[in-house]
C-alpha cells in the first residue's frame, strides 16, 4: 500500500457527528480501529439534538493543529458539518456519496477529512466509502499543484 494514503496505521484519526450521525459514527470508529488507526471520538454521543458546527469545528481544529492526521465528520446530509470543518486552514474536507467521490477525493484532492450524510448514504455503503477513502493514495503530479493552490 502506498505511503500517499492520508494516514498510516498508528496515526490518529478524529471523528465527530451531530445527533443524526451518532450510530454511524460509532460503527465507523470501530472500522477505523480495525484499520489500525488510533481513533479519537469527539462526540456527540447521544441522540439529543446538537449543533453540527460545534462538532465540525472540533475536528477542524484537531486537523489544523496536527493533533490528528485526518478526520471523519457526519451529520444528516453531511453538508453543514463539511462547511464547518472546511473553515479551518489546512483542512480539505470532501463530502462523499459514492465510490467515485470517495476515491477521487483522495486521488485528486488529497482530502484529509471525509464528510458523509447519515440520512443520505445507507450505513453499509457509508462504511465501504470510509474504507475506500482511507485506502486510496493521493496521485500527486498535476494534482499537487492544484491542491497547493487551495491554500
Ligand atoms: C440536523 O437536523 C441537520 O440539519 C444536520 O444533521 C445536517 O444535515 C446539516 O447540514
Amino acid at each position: 500500500m502506498s505511503d500517499a494514503r492520508i494516514a498510516q496505521p498508528g496515526d490518529t484519526i478524529v471523528i465527530a457527528s451531530d445527533h443524526a450521525g451518532v450510530e454511524l459514527k460509532s460503527q465507523m470508529a470501530g472500522d477505523l480501529k480495525r484499520m489500525g488507526f488510533t481513533v479519537k471520538d469527539l462526540g456527540t454521543n447521544s441522540s439529543d439534538s446538537v449543533d453540527y458546527p460545534d462538532f465540525g469545528h472540533a475536528v477542524g481544529k484537531a486537523v489544523e493543529t496536527h493533533d490528528a492526521k485526518a478526520g471523519v465528520v457526519i451529520c444528516g446530509t453531511g453538508i453543514g458539518i463539511s462547511i464547518a470543518v472546511n473553515r479551518h486552514p489546512g483542512v480539505r474536507a470532501a463530502l462523499v456519496h459514492d465510490d467515485m467521490t470517495a476515491r477521487m477525493a483522495r486521488e485528486h484532492n488529497d482530502a484529509n477529512v471525509m464528510a458523509i450524510g447519515a440520512r443520505i448514504v445507507p450505513a453499509d455503503r457509508a462504511r465501504a466509502l470510509l474504507k475506500i477513502f482511507f485506502e486510496t493514495p493521493f496521485e500527486g503530479g498535476r494534482h499537487a499543484r492544484r491542491v497547493e493552490k487551495l491554500g
